[in-house]
């Protein structure tokens, strides 16, 4: 297993490509399952969760064309001969669940393995089946398998989501795209990933308005045809860079950066002392002073995503005063507090919250990654503690981020990945 080394204490200067963002381009590959016509995807991540959502659809037996050979534009059609989602598959990525409402559309059946839960919390799916049901799916879970068939089609309907779920959202709005008559889905998730999967579906024929509104309304079509669609730029890498440049007070140009999409992480960041600046090149972000402790809720957007609690925990562990931090959407997603622990943070966790304590520095210690952003926290934190830090298990940031070590070494950020 690979492995990071970083020495830290030196601020980051110049420039990171922003790339496409994963939690946009898994759902919009899932939408080429849609049509048998070709969809088009470019600014595709290179990330090791891209790869395994292409190895899904392929085994559903749609084509998965790698455009230019680099992983950076996929062409997905064709008819689908398969609508088993495997276990092996559904439990290394959860995204993979997004599938059910899709080939239930299509094909009028699917059998999806339960995710089961992961890291980071049980991550139950029932307000996917529910609204599933609403549409006139026939539900049965047997052997830790959903199987699922809708023998007269879906039809159209209204559904109230107790919780603005991102995942229930988007399985009912793919499914709903092909259902007949008119879906609303209500208390919808407003993250800027919906807005643009609503973007490429609508390219593709349908007829969804709401984006953004916390409402969306459906009408369903017979079919959908191919489009070409370009995956809007990662908000949580940028703001995970913003970071960077936060911890090690330096001073990063974030390429194809976009502001808006960042919304209570900008007025946080602000609020810690990192300036933040929408410009024609992107986003550019630099610490203007000492790091102030602020307080944050992790909600539904537009409040301040869960994404970004790790990566911010680390800049906070060395502001100055105090800082809590309360997850609310997911409930084991504390585990980089121990090892950030380890190196010298002292950060206390409360139930949901976390008291964080600023510290003068940070010490290199080694750690191990236990999750997506959770590895980066930890990176965060090596780039600005005094020594050498080894961070294990680096398995799980290649999920999520592209190229890591090669976009910080870049910026002067002293950090080598040991093949293992
Ligand atoms: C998406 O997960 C993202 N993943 C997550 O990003 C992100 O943290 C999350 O949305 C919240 O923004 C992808 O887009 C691939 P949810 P998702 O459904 O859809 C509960 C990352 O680091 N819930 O909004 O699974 C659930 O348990 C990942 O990139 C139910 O109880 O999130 C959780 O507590 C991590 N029943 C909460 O809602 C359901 O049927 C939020 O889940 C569905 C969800």
């Amino acid at each position: 297993m690979d492995r990071f080394i970083i020495r830290g204490g030196k601020p980051l200067h110049g420039e990171i490509t922003i790339g496409g963002a994963k939690n946009a381009g898994l759902k919009l590959m899932v939408a080429g399952l849609l049509t048998g016509e070709r969809l088009v995807l470019t600014n595709v991540p290179r990330i090791a969760d891209i790869a395994t959502m292409r190895d899904l659809l392929v085994q559903h037996g749609v084509a998965v064309e790698d455009l230019n050979g680099d992983g950076s534009s996929y062409s997905i059609g064709g008819e689908i001969t398969n609508t088993e989602a495997p276990y092996d598959i559904v439990s290394k990525m959860r995204a993979s669940i997004l599938v059910l409402g899709p080939l239930l559309a299509r094909c009028r059946k699917a059998r999806v393995s339960l995710p089961g839960g992961c890291a980071i919390g049980t991550r139950p799916v029932d307000m996917h089946l529910k609204g599933l049901e609403t549409l006139g799916a026939e539900i049965r879970l047997e052997g830790g398998y959903i199987n699922a068939t809708a023998p007269n089609g879906l039809i159209g309907d209204r559904v109230i989501l107790p919780f603005a779920s991102v995942g229930a959202t988007e399985n009912l709005l793919m499914a709903a795209t092909l259902a007949k008559g008119r879906t609303e889905i209500v208390n919808a998730a407003r993250e800027p990933e919906i807005g643009d999967l609503v973007a490429c579906l609508n390219a593709m024929g349908a007829k969804i308005t709401g984006s953004g509104s916390g409402t969306l309304v459906i009408d369903g079509v017979d079919s959908l045809h191919g489009a070409e669609h370009r995956i809007m730029p990662d908000r949580i890498e940028c703001g995970t860079y913003a970071c960077a440049a936060g911890i090690t007070g330096g001073d990063l140009k974030l390429l194809g950066g976009r502001v808006d999409d960042l919304g209570a992480v900008v007025r946080a960041l602000e609020e810690t002392g990192v300036e933040v600046t929408q410009e024609s090149y992107g986003m550019r972000v630099r610490r203007t002073g000492a790091l102030r402790g602020i307080d944050i809720m992790t909600e539904p957007y537009p409040g301040f995503p869960t994404d970004m609690q790790a990566q911010f925990m680390a800049m906070l562990a060395v502001a100055e005063g105090a800082s809590m931090i309360t997850e609310t959407i997911f409930e084991n997603r504390f585990m980089h507090v121990p090892e950030l622990n380890r190196m010298g943070a002292r950060i206390n966790v409360h139930g949901s919250s976390a008291i964080i304590r600023g510290v003068h520095a940070l010490s290199g210690a080694p750690v191990m990654a236990t999750d997506l952003r959770a590895s980066f926290s930890l990176i965060l934190a090596g780039l600005a503690a005094h020594g050498e830090t080894t961070l294990s298990r680096v398995y799980h940031l290649d999920r999520g981020y592209e190229a890591v070590e090669k976009k910080l070494a870049a910026c002067g950020a002293n950090i080598e990945r040991v093949k293992g």
